[in-house]
């Protein structure tokens, strides 16, 4: 939630930041701002609204200058006004701080600490720029208790790291924060804990941001901080502390994303691209993992030897939104193929529980971005509990990649529209893999599992095949468009994917709508049906396929429309409902990832139908770094 991005080096910074915004729109669009320094001065710039309000704005403003940050905020604390855009500033306009994250004892401190500050917005964040000056202040005339105000301006003489660094010491709470000042033109800080930032390296050139999304056109050599580090960034290299002055040495990694992979690449919206991306991006996720003479996987990130992986007992799989979806089909997957009993678990639950956990379980977090907090927070309440912790996560250096002792990249690629798609279904996908490769080692025969192999490796195929009902799926949408409630029903591991198509339309589209068990429906739901609220059915030929059938017989008696996802050539369909969305049949634990096709194009072409945000639905972030 709220993106940065800081740039210091030998080019002109404006378009580089706002380009940058553009990248993490997705982390919040309440309102944005940028702030450059040039000739001594730092102009800053900031508007309510998405980032077309500030590119606006700034066509008539003249900001030059090659060193800057900038921001795009998703509002915690403070509405959403230009006063409490980022970046914000100090008492003497000099020090100018953005920030992600939350500072909980923001009113303590502003009390206690910093009496006389004048404070001109609603935010957190205002705090960190007047303590940073508070401590500035004083390495310029040390011994100065209570923390003043600066009088007049600052001398060039003061230390800005150091004072940052005091500054966070004080501080509880999250941040990825960078910080200029307008008497150091040539020094960016940077800081971390809790709220991820990487840094790009160029030549001569060095950026600063909540992902490498920003920086992927100029630079692919990267630097991830980690929590409680703090870099000192210069055009001319950069340095890296902890918080008590001591360095801290790491090397730069070279990552494999591109930035085309970042582009619409001429569609209209990126949730349209990467919903078409899925059967190429599907075969990234599953390339060097498939044993075709063993019938089996093998995911060697896992990091786990056969006596241990013998040893698991329990699986519990962590996640939060569609990620918890992916991880129910892991659990149909784990339990019928290993035959080892597993969890799933909502992350925000999980963590304020007292989960009983030990050396026999081995846990899950499952996350596009890697840096879902509650995910964070429960994957370190299980490895302090002592159990296997692992992670399945599509970005590449995130903290859950990091912090666990093991796990797989979906290779997703970068997903930019706020809602999931391509890395749900690399997540089922991944998920799967590593059931049959538990399996293997406990119940699946080589026969089974070489038939989930050739599965897997016509999966790809058959979901370009489930991407032509786009047209067919946008007709029936058409003649949906003024319903206000939808119902989703699915039954095994097809429930998940009545839970996702539930989700995908309420997120982007704003309509009501649930999703149920089949089976599920007789114990209260069936009451809303009615020919006004239509039931969307996954029925394809899977062993629950009778059991399904009879609950859309119940559905027809009560005239609700029926819109069905069924196996191509079932002709039995047609009959029992009013629209039918073939799709083509794969193995039962990959339906899913077949199942799922029409249902994230139902939600789009609604959305688009409505004239709704796709990409950055309201009130929503990518990127859930706070409770
Ligand atoms: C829905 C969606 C969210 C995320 C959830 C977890 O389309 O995107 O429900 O799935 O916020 O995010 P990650 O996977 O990044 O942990």
């Amino acid at each position: 939630m709220c993106g940065i991005v800081g740039y210091i080096g030998n080019k002109e910074a404006l378009p580089i930041l706002v380009k940058g915004l553009r990248r993490l729109e997705y982390r919040g669009y309440d309102s944005a701002g940028v702030a450059v320094a040039h000739g001594g001065n730092i102009k800053r710039v900031r508007a309510v609204g998405k980032i077309d309000n500030l590119a606006d704005k700034l066509q008539s403003e003249k900001v030059p200058g090659t060193f800057g940050i900038a921001h795009t905020r998703w509002a915690t604390h403070g509405g959403v006004t230009e006063e409490n855009a980022h970046p914000h500033s100090d008492c003497t306009g000099k020090i100018i701080v953005a920030h992600n994250g939350i500072i909980e004892n923001y009113r303590e401190l502003q009390h206690n600490l910093l009496v006389g500050h004048t404070f001109v917005s609603k935010t957190d964040t205002e705090i960190l720029a007047h303590l940073i000056e508070a401590f500035y202040q004083d390495s310029v005339k040390p011994a100065n208790t209570p923390l003043p105000p600066s009088e007049g301006g600052m001398a060039a003489t003061g230390d800005l790291r150091t004072a940052v660094e005091k500054a966070l010491r004080k501080v509880r709470g999250t941040y990825g924060l960078v910080v200029m000042h307008q008497d150091h033109p040539d020094t960016l800080i940077a800081a971390r804990l809790g709220s991820p930032l990487v840094i790009g390296v160029g030549d001569h050139e060095y950026f600063v941001a909540s992902d490498t999304s920003p920086m992927l056109a100029y630079t692919q050599q990267v630097v991830f901080l980690d929590d409680g580090e703090l870099a000192e960034i210069t055009p001319n290299g950069f340095q890296i502390y902890n918080l008590h002055s001591q360095r801290v040495h790491k090397q730069s990694e070279q990552i494999d994303w591109n930035e085309s992979e970042a582009e619409k690449n001429g569609l209209p919206h990126f949730m349209l691209k990467e919903i078409f991306d899925q059967p190429t991006v599907i075969k990234d996720a599953l390339r060097g993992r498939l044993v075709e003479d063993d019938g089996t996987a093998h995911l060697g990130g896992l990091n786990m030897g056969e006596v241990e992986m013998r040893s698991v007992n329990r699986v519990i799989l962590i996640a939060c939104g569609t990620a918890s979806y992916a991880a129910m089909v892991g659990k149909y997957a784990f339990e019928r193929l290993a035959g080892i009993p597993t969890e799933v678990e909502v992350a925000s639950e999980f963590r304020y529980r007292d989960p009983i956990l030990d050396n026999h379980t081995l846990v899950f977090g499952i996350s596009q971005s890697g840096e879902t907090a509650d995910t964070i927070a429960a994957l370190r309440e299980a490895k302090r509990k002592g159990a296997f912790v692992r992670g399945v996560v599509n970005v590449i250096g995130s903290t859950i990649a990091r912090e666990t002792d093991g796990g797989t990249y979906i290779h997703a690629g970068p997903e930019m529209a706020v809602a999931s798609t391509k890395a749900y279904t690399n997540m089922i996908a991944v998920l799967v893999m590593y059931a049959l490769q538990f399996g293997r080692l406990r119940r699946v025969t080589v026969a089974t599992g070489e038939r989930l192999v050739k599965a897997f490796r016509e999966i790809s195929v058959k979901m370009e095949q489930a991407l032509q009902t786009s047209d067919k799926v946008k007709q029936i949408v058409e003649k949906y468009q003024g319903h206000k409630n939808f119902l989703f029903l699915g039954r095994g591991v097809n429930f998940p994917v009545a839970l996702e198509g539930s989700l995908k339309l309420k997120e982007i589209t704003y309509i009501h709508s649930e999703a149920y068990p089949g089976g599920e429906m007789k114990h209260g739901p069936i009451a809303l049906l009615s020919p006004e609220f239509p039931v969307v059915a996954i029925m394809t030929k899977n062993q629950l396929y009778d059991k399904m059938r009879s609950n859309i017989e119940e559905i027809r008696a009560r005239k609700a429309p029926i819109i069905l996802i069924a196996t191509e050539g079932d002709e039995a369909a047609k009959e029992l409902a009013d629209d039918v969305i073939y799709v083509p049949p794969t193995m039962e634990l990959l339906e899913p990832i077949i199942n799922t096709i029409p249902l994230q194009l139902f939600a789009y072409h609604m959305a688009v139908l409505l004239g709704k945000d796709v990409d950055r639905p309201r009130n929503l972030a990518k990127s859930v770094t706070v409770e």
